[in-house]
């Protein structure tokens, strides 16, 4: 199989760039297909830390084609300042940006902001603020700004001169917020927009290309299934596909081309934000799980919700992406609490329902119902081989995989690349 997609099979955060730079290795191109720099994905290699939020986890191999696909929401500003950031790290990415990816601008942070300040307590959604949702309405709404308008100063101020008349009119009407003028935006962003425009190209055609010649090709998801904005816990998430459908769409290939699908998850759940979160801990083993596993968020800085692991919503993520492989993460963080639970359904009115509601009335009155596992007290973070591992992590894994009914391919044990188990190889 030459294309594998790595994607989030809970609320994110999951340890999506961990696994992409441990395939990557193999691959030729690695795609980000969709959100934009909402996303953290954290990549350490021998002891060094990188925090990638737009550009590819593919980055940090030398030689790795990284695309960012039509799919994505592109901070110029943001882009940039990533680029250079890795350049000082002494890494040059060879990037190709889609022509098609729209382009987050000033007047979508600000939006961002303002919406959400003006939601009452019970509906804030706890956006990371990154202008991502604005962003994505105004791409629906065929108002957006696209990375081809931003080829040269002259279509860039006369895109913005057509669709930023009405984006003023709404930030004063709703919010009494003054607007933009073009001089301001082009002042602000006019020379990222000039940094970027020699990696600006038809990047569908590229991929299509790289898989045409044989290669192998990395598809990237950034945040994860139960953050969807068509199948996640509506309205508390983002504003795009965090689904393996998102691949084909957010990169602009056909769908038969894209062979393996892998769900990645940690060894328990964390969330981020509002919303529901049926198995979240708010007592001493939630703190120690957020301790031990740093769950704290890797672009806001804000401490994640942490809770059991949800076998309901990996089933869920099972089927709404076709998941053909599992990577467990952070299984070390579980080591020394002496006994796990697993959400195995939810009661609701008395009843056991195994599937993943849509309705979040529904689930906020879900019970969890919980199995109960033994744990293990040895440090892992130096195994290398399945067998290797205690003999209570074996059976919870195997419980994991009997109960979402997807096989596992990694475990990760540690932070380092080179602390990930090996089961089965993901790559054809
Ligand atoms: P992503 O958004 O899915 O890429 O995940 P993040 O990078 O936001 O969060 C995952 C965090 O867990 C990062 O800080 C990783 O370095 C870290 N991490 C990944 N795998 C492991 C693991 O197996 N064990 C531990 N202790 N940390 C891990
Ligand atoms: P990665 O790729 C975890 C959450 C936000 C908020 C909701 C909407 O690192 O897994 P947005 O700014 O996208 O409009 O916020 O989605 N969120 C994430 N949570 N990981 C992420 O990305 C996230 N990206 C967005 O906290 O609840
Ligand atoms: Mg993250």
């Amino acid at each position: 199989m030459s294309s594998v997609v790595v994607v989030g099979a809970q609320w994110g955060d999951e340890g999506k760039g961990k696994v992409t730079d441990y395939l990557a290795a193999q691959a030729r191109t690695v795609v980000r297909y969709q959100g934009g720099s909402n996303a953290g994905h954290t990549v350490v290699v021998n002891g060094k830390t990188f925090k990638l939020h737009l550009v590819p986890s593919g980055a940090i191999h030398a030689n790795k084609r990284c695309v960012i696909g039509n799919g994505v929401v592109i901070d110029p500003v943001t882009l940039v300042q990533e680029l250079e950031g890795l350049k000082e790290s002494g890494i040059d990415v060879p990037l190709h940006i889609s022509e098609r990816a729209h382009v987050i601008l000033p007047y979508h942070r600000v939006l961002d902001q303002l919406e959400e300040q003006r939601r009452d307590p019970g509906s804030k959604i706890g956006t990371t603020g990154r202008g991502i949702g604005p962003c994505y309405v105004d791409k629906a709404a065929r108002c957006g700004v696209r990375m081809l308008d931003l080829r040269t100063p002259e279509a860039f101020r006369a895109r913005l001169a057509a669709v930023l008349p009405a984006k003023n009119a709404l930030l004063k009407a709703l919010y009494g917020h003054e607007g933009f003028t073009v001089d301001e935006i082009m002042a602000q962003c006019g020379p990222a927009a000039e940094k970027l425009a020699p990696y600006v190209t038809d990047t569908s055609l590229l991929v299509y290309n790289s898989i045409q010649a044989g290669e192998k090709v990395l598809f990237e998801g950034a945040q994860g299934t139960l953050l969807d904005l068509d199948h996640g816990t509506y309205p508390f998430v983002t504003s795009s596909s965090a689904t393996a459908g998102g691949a084909a769409t957010g990169s602009g290939v056909g769908p038969n081309f894209l062979n393996m699908v892998v769900g990645v998850v940690k060894a328990y759940t964390t969330r981020v934000g509002e919303g529901p979160f049926p198995s979240e801990l708010q007592d001493a083993i939630g703190e120690k799980i957020r301790q031990n596993g740093a769950e704290f968020g890797t672009t806001t800085g804000r401490p994640r919700r942490c809770g059991w692991f949800d076998a309901v919503v990996v089933r869920y993520a099972a089927r709404i992406n076709g998941l053909q492989q599992l990577a467990i993460m952070k299984l070390d963080v579980l080591s020394g609490i002496p006994e796990l639970k697993v959400c195995v359904g939810y009661r609701h009115q008395g009843a056991v329902c195994e599937h993943f509601p849509a309705d979040i009335n529904i689930l906020d009155q879900c019970e969890p119902v919980y199995e109960t596992m033994p744990g293990w007290d040895e440090d892992i973070t130096g195994i290398r081989n399945y067998a290797d591992l205690p003999a209570n992590a074996r059976a919870y894994l195997e419980r994991i995989a009997a109960l979402t009914g997807v096989p596992i391919a990694l475990v990760s044990v540690g932070p380092g690349r080179d602390q990930t188990i090996t089961i089965k190889e993901l790559f054809g």
